[in-house]
């Protein structure tokens, strides 16, 4: 283990996440424009053994946990494969997914067979036609069969992603925590962030006051639990339920001094922080030849340039990154 993945905060990067296509069976609002978002042709997308390259790179740098997202992760044609090759890497302690669940239930089998230990499924309304509307695509049943699939293979907690935003789902915040009265769920609520084409707005993001106001207004014995200093969620749990639930506070109470994430994009651009609008490709250097040692120097470089937290709410949302669904959250 080198120092390439400590930046010139001292925080020490273990936590990687590989998106595996900028394509998504879903629309949703929050994560793309309606027109859709130009896509890279497939030649300029990392190739299986290119992403187990630059993965085998990171792994052997002190990187132990990997998590696959989108686009949605799903649709890759070879995500078993990639998996079994991943989870294979000496190191690796935890390979997970983010997913919207639309396809997840029939894959999950080999996917498991294959070595993902844990599963986060994005479900933002308990309600079919809001979900059609906020996605703008059918399929709500396939995802709540995606969570209890999941469930019935021995993931514990299956996470559950929640965006909350004003005026279409804060009315439901008590809805999700009931998941966790009888199952392993963790329902993590998550405070609406700015990305290109997203159309964020201060008065639909709600606050992590608000929302822990409203679970603590309907359920006694709400506790907060110790959690990583890593970890981007602030987590609790409530007397008799079987789950858990959580708070993604990005805006209002940000986690940047924990942070031990990196990213590596579909097209090979390598991203620091998932505001800051600098990158760095690697599929470039890989394509002309480079040797291990040269990418681990272009690696180190970027993650020294790393800020020390994001810009906030405001800044974020003027300045140019890219849309939700080319990053993966
Ligand atoms: P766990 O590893 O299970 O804790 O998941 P995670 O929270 O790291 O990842 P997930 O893909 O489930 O993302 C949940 C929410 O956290 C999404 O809204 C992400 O955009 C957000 N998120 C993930 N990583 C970061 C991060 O580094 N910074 C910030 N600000 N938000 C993040
Ligand atoms: N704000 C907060 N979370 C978001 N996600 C997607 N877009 C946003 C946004 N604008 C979430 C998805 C998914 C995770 C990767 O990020 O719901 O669960
Ligand atoms: Fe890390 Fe950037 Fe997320 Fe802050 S906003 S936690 S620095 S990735």
């Amino acid at each position: 283990v080198s120092d390439m993945l400590i930046d010139s905060f001292g925080r020490m990067h273990t936590y990687l996440r590989i998106s595996l296509t900028e394509r998504c069976n879903l629309r949703c609002q929050y994560c793309m424009p309606a027109e859709g978002v130009d896509l890279a042709p497939s030649s300029h997308l990392l190739s299986q053994d290119e992403i187990i390259r630059l993965a085998n790179l990171f792994v052997t740098s002190g990187v132990n946990k990997i998590r696959l997202t989108g686009g949605e992760p799903t649709i890759r044609k070879d995500i078993e494969e990639i998996c079994s090759r991943l989870s294979s890497l000496d190191g690796l302690k935890a390979l997970a997914v983010t997913t919207n669940g639309i396809a997840l239930a029939r894959k999950l089998p080999k996917l498991k067979e294959c070595g993902l230990s844990s599963i986060n499924i994005s479900l933002d309304t308990l309600v079919p036609a809001k979900f059609e509307f906020m996605t703008r695509r059918k399929g709500h049943n396939k995802v709540l069969e995606s969570i209890y699939t999941a469930i019935d293979h021995g993931y514990d907690p299956v996470k559950v992603n929640c965006v909350v935003m004003r005026d279409f789902n804060v009315d439901e915040i008590c809805d999700f925590v009931e998941l966790t009265r009888m199952k392993p769920i963790n329902v993590r609520f998550i405070e609406f962030m700015p990305f290109d084409g997203n159309v964020w707005n201060v008065k639909k993001l709600v606050p992590y006051s608000e929302m822990l106001d409203i679970v603590a207004s309907h359920y006694h014995g709400l506790e907060r639990i110790k959690d990583h200093p890593s970890d981007t969620a602030k987590n609790y749990r409530i007397e008799g339920h079987c789950g858990t639930v959580s708070f993604i506070t990005s805006m209002t109470e940000h986690f940047c001094a924990g942070c031990n994430r990196l990213r590596l994009l579909a097209d090979g651009n390598f991203k620091v922080c998932l505001f800051g609008p600098s990158e760095v490709s690697l599929r470039d250097p890989l394509r002309a030849g480079a040797e291990d040692m040269e990418l681990r120097e272009i690696i180190g470089a970027a993650v020294k340039r790393k800020k020390a937290a994001h810009a906030g709410m405001f800044d974020i949302a003027k300045t140019a990154n890219r849309p939700m669904i080319q990053i993966g959250g």
